[in-house]
């Protein structure tokens, strides 16, 4: 083998070395990449309970209010919507397009609007209403929520 083809030989060896062995590095960063930051995950089998006596604001239907629930939606505040004098919608508060928070409703009819871009969702179920400037969102996380009339206590379950 010449000097200058086994020059040749070993460039290209070390060029190919360094791809495999970065290969699991740029894995890992792609990995992490992937992960859906805007809709925060809440382990499945969990209970969580909100006294809705103490929030003023879902006296009457219609009402909405933003809380954070500890442990609940990567502890993210969620959106608790009455929507019937036993029916409550809980839903999260981050946005499915790049993980901004949205608003409250600005107005009593109002939906719920994403500063960051203008997405609007349904106040009483999280659905999307409008799509942002750009991109997409999809429907906000939602969350299984039951009403005690009686203790007035909502249950919500992951
Ligand atoms: S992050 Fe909400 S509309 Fe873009």
């Amino acid at each position: 083998m010449s000097t200058q083809s086994r020059r040749d030989f070993l460039r290209r060896a070390t060029s190919s070395v360094g791809l495999v062995l970065s290969a699991p590095v740029i894995a890992g960063i792609v990995t992490g990449c992937e992960q859906d930051e805007s809709n925060p995950t809440t382990p499945t089998g969990q209970t969580f309970t909100v006294d809705i006596s103490k929030l003023p604001e879902l006296a009457a239907i219609g009402g909405i209010t933003l809380q954070a629930v500890t442990g609940l939606n990567a502890n993210e505040p969620v959106f608790i919507s009455r929507i019937a004098d036993s029916t409550f919608a809980v839903f999260s508060s981050t946005c499915t397009h790049q993980g901004c928070p949205v608003d409250l409703p600005a107005s009593p009819q109002g939906n719920c609007v994403c500063p960051c871009h203008r997405a609007e969702f349904s106040r009483t179920d999280g659905s999307v209403t409008r799509q942002p400037l750009s991109g997409s969102a999809t429907n906000l996380k939602r969350f299984t929520a039951t009403f005690d009339a009686q203790s007035n206590v909502l249950t919500i379950t992951t």
